[in-house]
C-alpha cells in the first residue's frame, strides 16, 4: 500500500488509460477523484463498489470554472490533493487527415483539451499539491511526439507540448517539492480506441510491427509506470518522460 492516505485526481479517468491508472493507484491505497466530461460519477460509483475510496465530478478540462470546481471538490471530499494526473485528451475521436485539411476550429478544439486542459488542471490543483508532502503531477504525453506520426498534426503538436510543459513545470514546481513527470504511451487498446474500428484498422498493425515486444498494448501496461511516478520510489526524479510502448521508440 505505497499510496495509503494519498489523494489522486485523474482527469479523463472514467474510462481507458485514466481509469486503469485510477484503479491501479486505488489498489495501492490512494483515494481517487475521477474528473471526466462523461460518466465521472458512474465510474467513481463503480470503483466504490469494488471497495475503493472514490468520488466523481463532471468536468470539462477545457472549462476554467469546471476545473476550479474539480480541485475544490477533491479538497472538500478528501482533504487535499497529492497526485494529479491530467490525462484527459482528445485522441480516439480524431479523424486522421492531411494537415492542410485540418480546420482552425479542429486545431483549437484539440489544443483546448490537450494543452489548455493540462495547464488549467495543474494551476487549479497547485495550492493543494503545494501543501502535500509528496506532490506529484504525471502528465500523459504520447510516443507520437517523438515519432512525428502523420495525419494527426494537431494531436502530435499537443503531445509535444505536453512533453515540454512537463519539463518547464518540473522546474517551476521543484522548489515546492512537487515532481512532474510524463508517461508516453504507444498505441494502446483503450476503451476509446476499441470504440473506433477505423482507428484500430489504421494503427494496430503498424504499431505491432514497430514493437520490440510484438503484442498489443493495453491500459494495464501503463499502471506500473504510473505507480512508480506516483509513489516514493521516484522521489528524486522530475521533468522526465518515460516511453511505455513495448520498445518502439528508444527515448
Ligand atoms: N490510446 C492510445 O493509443 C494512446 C496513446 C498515447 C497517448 N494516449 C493518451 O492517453 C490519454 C487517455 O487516452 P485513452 O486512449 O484512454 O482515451 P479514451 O478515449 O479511452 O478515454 C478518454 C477519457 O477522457 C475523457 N475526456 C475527453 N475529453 C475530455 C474533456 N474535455 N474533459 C474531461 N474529460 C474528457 C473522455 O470522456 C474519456 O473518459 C490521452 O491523454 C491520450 O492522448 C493514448
Amino acid at each position: 500500500m505505497k499510496l495509503a492516505g494519498k489523494v489522486a485526481v485523474i482527469t479523463g479517468g472514467a474510462m481507458g488509460i485514466g481509469r486503469a491508472i485510477a484503479e491501479g493507484l486505488a489498489t495501492e491505497g490512494a483515494r481517487i477523484v475521477i474528473a471526466d466530461r462523461a460518466r465521472a460519477v458512474e465510474a467513481a460509483a463503480a470503483m466504490s463498489a469494488q471497495g475503493f475510496s472514490a468520488a466523481g465530478i463532471a468536468t470539462d478540462v477545457a472549462n476554467e470554472a469546471d476545473v476550479e470546481r474539480m480541485a475544490k471538490h477533491a479538497v472538500e471530499t478528501f482533504g487535499g490533493i497529492d497526485i494529479l494526473i491530467p490525462n484527459a485528451a482528445i485522441f480516439t475521436t480524431i479523424r486522421p487527415k492531411p494537415f492542410h485539411e485540418i480546420t482552425a476550429q479542429e486545431w483549437r478544439d484539440v489544443m483546448d483539451v490537450n494543452t489548455l486542459g493540462v495547464f488549467l488542471s495543474v494551476r487549479a490543483c497547485l495550492a493543494a499539491l503545494s501543501r502535500s508532502t509528496s506532490g506529484r503531477v504525471i502528465t500523459i504525453s504520447s510516443g507520437v511526439a517523438f515519432k512525428g506520426n502523420p495525419l494527426y498534426l494537431h494531436y502530435v503538436a499537443s503531445k509535444g507540448a505536453v512533453v515540454s510543459m512537463t519539463r518547464s513545470l518540473a522546474r517551476e514546481l521543484g522548489p515546492r517539492k512537487i515532481l512532474v513527470n510524463s508517461l508516453a504511451p504507444g498505441f494502446t487498446l483503450s476503451d476509446g480506441v476499441l470504440a473506433n474500428p477505423a482507428l484500430i484498422a489504421g494503427a494496430r498493425k503498424p504499431s505491432l510491427g514497430g514493437r520490440t515486444l510484438e503484442r498489443d498494448m493495453y491500459p494495464s501496461d501503463l499502471v506500473g509506470a504510473a505507480l512508480f511516478f506516483a509513489g516514493p520510489d521516484s522521489a528524486f526524479i522530475t521533468g522526465q518522460t518515460l516511453v511505455v510502448d513495448g520498445g518502439t521508440y528508444f527515448h
